[in-house]
């Protein structure tokens, strides 16, 4: 995985920057789901999230989830793409994972919610670590393999990275598209 820190023209190309506005509303706080918004875009097809580590690490608020290994947040974004001279965004539910304790990318994971197997959204279940896709009842675990049901592998892995942002760092997670109905992960284009 590239580091955004040391290339930063390729990280350019690669990330979209999003900023944190308005920070966390209300209704989304209390339901536990921070929102994200795109606010620039220098790429071509990928896109980010990002949140400044600060927040990732607060032990109060919605972050709370992420402060015991194992835990897990849903994470809304707006994927911004760029269509020629069209900016198209649209929301997107993550959900972003605490795997070990510290401060390093290495650190957290984040899940595609979409599931493999025919596209439905992924919901977390009871426990608030494993998850469960509502259409055809597949069940995965905690790190998003796959427990039982049809799906044809586990949930995808979203790329998490640590980069500087005005001069403190923050975390990025890369949106990809995957194809769906397959064995074998692979993005899509
Ligand atoms: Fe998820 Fe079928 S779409 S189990």
């Amino acid at each position: 995985m590239a580091d955004p820190a040391q290339t930063p023209d390729a990280a350019r190309r690669e990330f979209v920057r999003a900023g944190l506005l308005g920070g966390i509303c209300a209704a989304c706080a209390a339901a536990g789901v921070l929102t994200l918004s795109a606010s620039e875009t220098s790429g071509e097809a990928a896109a980010v999230a990002v949140a400044p580590m600060e927040k990732v690490l607060d032990e109060l608020g919605p972050f709370a989830a992420l402060s015991a290994v194992g835990g897990a947040l849903p994470v809304e974004i707006t994927i911004a793409r760029r269509d020629g001279w069209r900016l198209r965004t649209r929301r997107q539910r993550v959900f972003l994972r605490r795997v070990k304790a510290g401060q390093t990318a290495d650190c957290f994971s984040a899940l595609s919610p979409i599931c493999p197997h025919a596209g439905c959204s992924v919901e977390m279940a009871g426990d608030k670590k494993s998850f469960h896709c509502p259409c055809h009842d597949a069940q995965f675990a905690a790190d998003g393999s796959l427990v039982e049901g049809p799906s044809p592998r586990g949930l995808d892995a979203l790329e998490v990275s640590i980069a500087p942002r005005d001069d403190k760092p923050w975390l990025f997670i890369k949106w990809q598209d995957f194809v769906i109905g397959k064995a074998e992960r692979r993005a899509r284009a």
